[in-house]
């Protein structure tokens, strides 16, 4: 009968496991984070805590962007543990020149994707003849072969793509959450949040309230272990609305030119509700920068953003901001340590080799540069003699591999319980009744 209780205990214990609210006791990281927002979810004293500053690039990524990229990133803007600032770039394929992509690979910047399209999922924005709202085929076509594009043509494996983010920011009933869940992704960066609630990065292994999302499907099911990177909606000082991103100017003053003053003073407003230490206590400030939208207005805009990246980096008060990539953010949500022990975090760590983007882009796979170094040509060729079947065969392999493990589990517990049922009949019936 004790083995019984047992089992009993076991059977409880999973169920309560199973519970619906995300509590501190039944979700731990590096694999579990609860939402949270306007408030510190660490440990640590908030003063003690980095701000992120996450820049993430959408848009067409060639050479006509290139200048811009290369004065944003340029490498003289440090964090404080004087490692060059790095940034997510979001890429699709067409117009993509994945040499580009390559080269920011190369400089420690983070290569994510977008579907392939990038076309508009949910409603028809560009008011195309021929628009149909994407089924699950067309997700998951979009994804799989954005993977691929990036994997043969920018050379990159595909474990380094870990994170994703819907077109437009169109969430269509999480279907993409589906797909990043059996990719392997390590995080999705599509949520918008109103301003009023400044969230931290969470996972979604129990029901999130979406009732401050601005994009959101409602929450279906638990995704393990995937974490969100929310983008927040964007005030302007003493307005009544928000904008949706910073290429949004609804929220801006409609009688006054948008000059570079105005946009600075836009940035810095929004990383200042973030980093305050009374509102997002250090909320990661996520933004969104269109590279189609900032080589329009090159002169305000790229000024705007230069001069706040410069302003921060350079001022001694805001020796706790870093400007990493998710990848990287990503290391320190599931690791979380106080802003002493950052210069010896390994994944903010960096080496001083730097490569140039002076060579020919020109849209073919080009890979003549005398700036790679063997490692890199090295790394190439293992890529380029990888043989396809193989690649799959592994790739099933480990998927199969997650997805037996907990179901391997709930069969054994299954049959021991039900062998001791029997078993206890068995005695009851026949051996206790002497
Ligand atoms: C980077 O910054 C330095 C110093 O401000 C400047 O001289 C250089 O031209 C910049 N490089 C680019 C590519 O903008
Ligand atoms: C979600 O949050 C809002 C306020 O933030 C609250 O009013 C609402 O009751 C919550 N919904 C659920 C289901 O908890
Ligand atoms: C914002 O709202 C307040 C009252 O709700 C109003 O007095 C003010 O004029 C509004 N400001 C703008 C810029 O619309
Ligand atoms: C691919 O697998 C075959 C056997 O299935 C093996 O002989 C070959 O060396 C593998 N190729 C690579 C690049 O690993
Ligand atoms: C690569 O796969 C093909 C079959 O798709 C096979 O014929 C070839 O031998 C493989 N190459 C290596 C190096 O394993």
């Amino acid at each position: 009968m004790l083995f019984l209780q047992f089992f009993w205990f076991l059977i409880f214990s999973f169920t309560f496991c199973r519970s619906e609210i995300c509590t501190a006791e039944n979700c731990l990281l590096p694999s579990c984070q609860c939402p949270v927002s306007n408030a510190n979810p660490t440990t640590f004293d908030v003063i003690e805590l980095p701000q992120f500053v996450l820049l993430t690039f959408v848009g067409n990524l060639n050479k006509n962007v290139l200048d811009p990229i290369r004065s944003i990133l340029n490498t003289t803007y440090r964090n404080p543990n004087k490692c060059p600032i790095s940034s997510t770039f979001f890429i699709h394929d067409l117009h993509t020149e994945y040499c580009l992509v390559q080269r920011l690979f190369d400089n420690h910047h983070e290569i994510a994707m977008t579907a392939s399209s990038n076309k508009c999922p949910l409603t028809n924005c560009y008011n195309e003849n021929d628009w149909v709202r994407w089924t699950n085929e067309d997700w998951q076509h979009e994804i799989e072969q954005q993977r691929i594009n990036i994997v043969h043509q920018a050379q990159i494996d595909q474990s380094h793509i870990k994170g994703f983010r819907v077109p437009h920011l169109q969430i269509d009933q999480n279907r993409h959450l589906d797909l990043l869940q059996k990719f392997q992704f390590h995080y999705d960066s599509s949520m918008l949040f109103k301003a009023s609630k400044l969230m931290w990065p969470f996972t979604l292994n129990y029901p999130v309230n979406f009732t401050n999302c601005v994009n959101c499907d409602t929450w279906a099911k638990p995704y393990e272990a995937l974490w969100q990177f929310p983008l927040h909606e964007w005030n302007y000082p003493k307005a009544n609305t928000s904008c949706r991103a910073l290429s949004d100017s609804s929220c801006l003053p409609t009688d006054k030119p948008h000059t570079a003053d105005l946009l600075y003073n836009f940035l810095m407003h929004n990383f200042r509700r973030h980093s305050s230490l009374s509102i997002g206590r250090r909320a990661p400030f996520n933004i969104q920068i269109d590279l189609t939208w900032l080589s329009q207005n090159k002169q305000t805009r790229l000024q705007a953003l230069i001069r706040f990246i410069e302003f921060i980096t350079k001022s001694p008060d805001h020796r706790y901001v870093y400007f990493v990539s998710i990848e990287k953010a990503l290391e320190w949500f599931k690791y979380p340590r106080v802003l002493n022990e950052m210069r010896d975090f390994w994944p903010f760590n960096c080496n001083d080799k730097i490569y140039g983007y002076n060579s020919v882009c020109s849209g073919t796979n080009s890979n003549d540069d005398e700036q790679e170094d063997k490692e890199e040509i090295s790394r190439i060729e293992s890529l380029k003699s990888g043989n396809k079947t193989n690649q799959t065969e592994t790739e099933n392999i480990d998927r199969q591999a997650e997805k037996l493990f907990p179901s391997g589990i709930a069969i054994h517990a299954t049959w021991i319980f039900v062998v001791l049922i029997i078993g206890v009949y068995i005695y009851d019936k026949y051996f206790t009744k002497k």
